[in-house]
């Protein structure tokens, strides 16, 4: 049966001191909402509705080329269980599985989502909260149990007695999973009569344990996974959990680190067995590194695929593709459009753009090399360039296999170089 989510990304994130809405910020290189979106899609959800608000232009566009997600605008923030009934449209005559999470904590495991759904399945729940006993509940919601331990209310911490404060200690993670159908019937229960004034989702427990409805919680073992980001001191704090978690992962498939706490690999990144990532290595986007390769230090790969055997060094890369047993670096600038075939050698102050250097070939020294198409078992002699731009075209340069350009050669575009 399909999986709805709703994730809750209205709120304008004061605390961050930005001009960009709070779940915009990026964890690694991906937005906080996104990490929350993929939790979701990972668990399972087939259709994921965003529900948007402050800088909403900005978080629709995180999601312009996602087709399994969609934005509805909350135009006024009156609270989460406005924020839901906002969405009631969208959720339609649904009647499956509808998880709701909040847009700002990209902790969040799949696997998390996926026992809340298994609970509600299980037990044909009207809701399910999943709960967690942080080290400190200040602010939280609190679940409040009846002697027999079911679960009856969830309490915000500003309605709680002092004594509730005080003696319940399992918390609102802020994340649900309810029955669809029975949502959307009763959303409109919800009321206003609270410290805050707000429409609560959290009201929607009490609510249903009058109905006699089915209601129970599951509670994370680990409750970092709940953490929610207000501010960028905990942005920093969720990045190197993240962090971490990934490194983890990899050292466990067979990926050497000197010291994971300076390596930084984004989430869509995969990196083979007997690869090295030496200190200060940032590698983002679809970057792909191959098998038995050293990778750092002090290098930062964005959309990057690396074959098997090569190592980069100091380097700097954009939208390039390195064939296998290629060195790369000290202090290389690869930008968009770069590929080098099996072999071939950049080495130190050397830029290339546009370019496609051969078998072998090797620009070992203080050169630029753009537009070009480079055979294979060229030599490029220290401090070449391609003159590939007259302030006005862009012109291509083409050099034949086995070519030896001397030092300092300026090539002029358009020009072609044949060995003979
Ligand atoms: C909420 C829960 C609390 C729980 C805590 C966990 C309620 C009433 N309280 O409190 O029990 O312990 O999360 O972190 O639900 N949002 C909207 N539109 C709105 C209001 C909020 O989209 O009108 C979004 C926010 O952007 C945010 C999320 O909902 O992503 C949670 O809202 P917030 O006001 O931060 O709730 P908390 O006070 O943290
Ligand atoms: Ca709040």
């Amino acid at each position: 049966m399909p999986i709805n989510a709703i994730v809750l990304a209205a709120g304008e994130g004061t605390r961050m001191k930005s001009r960009h809405p709070k779940v915009a910020h990026k964890l690694l290189d991906k937005p906080l909402v996104w990490w929350t979106v993929d939790a979701a899609r990972k668990a399972g959800a087939d259709r994921i509705i965003v529900v948007v608000g402050n800088g909403a232009d900005e978080v629709r566009a995180i999601f312009a080329d996602a087709d399994d997600v969609e934005c509805v605008e909350q135009t006024e923030r009156l609270g989460t269980g406005h924020a839901v009934r906002c969405v009631r449209d969208a959720i339609g005559g649904f009647q499956g599985p509808t998880v709701v999470l909040t847009g700002d904590t990209p902790l969040v495991r799949a696997q998390t989502i996926r026992d809340l759904i298994d609970e509600t399945r299980s037990n044909h729940n009207a809701c399910t909260v999943l709960t967690m006993r942080p080290s400190d509940p200040t602010g939280y919601g609190r679940i409040r149990r009846s002697e027999s331990g079911a679960v009856e209310a969830i309490v915000e911490h500003k309605d709680c007695t002092p004594e509730e404060q005080a003696n319940l200690t399992e918390c609102n993670s802020g994340i649900f999973c309810f029955c669809g159908g029975r949502l959307t019937e009763n959303i409109d229960k919800i009321g206003t009569n609270n410290a805050q004034g707000e429409y609560y989702l959290t009201d929607m427990v009490e609510i249903y344990v009058g109905m006699g409805e089915p209601v129970s919680a599951v509670c994370a073992e680990d409750f970092t996974e709940m953490l929610g980001i207000n501010s960028r001191v905990q942005l920093a704090a969720a990045t190197k959990i993240m962090q971490l978690r990934i490194n983890e992962q990899l050292m466990n498939e067979g990926v050497t680190m000197l010291d994971p706490n300076q390596v930084w690999v984004g989430p869509d990144v995969t990196v083979g067995r007997d690869t090295e990532l030496l200190p200060q290595t940032m590698l983002w986007g679809n970057t792909s590194i191959g098998e038995e390769c050293v990778i750092g230090p002090n290098t930062r790969l964005t959309n990057v695929t690396v074959a098997d055997g090569s190592s980069v060094e100091e380097t700097v890369g954009y939208d390039t593709v390195i064939e296998k047993d290629v060195t790369v670096g000290p202090r290389a600038y690869l930008r968009p459009g770069t590929h080098l075939l099996a072999g071939a050698h950049v080495g130190t102050h050397v830029e290339i753009k546009n370019s496609t250097i051969g078998e072998g070939s090797k620009v070992p020294h203080l050169s630029y090399i753009g537009d070009t198409t480079m055979g294979s078992g060229v030599n490029i002699g220290a401090g070449s360039i391609t003159c590939n731009y007259d302030g006005k075209h862009k012109s291509p340069t083409t050099i034949g296999n086995d070519v030896f350009i001397g030092s300092d050669t300026m090539m002029v575009a358009p020009v072609e170089a044949a060995y003979s």
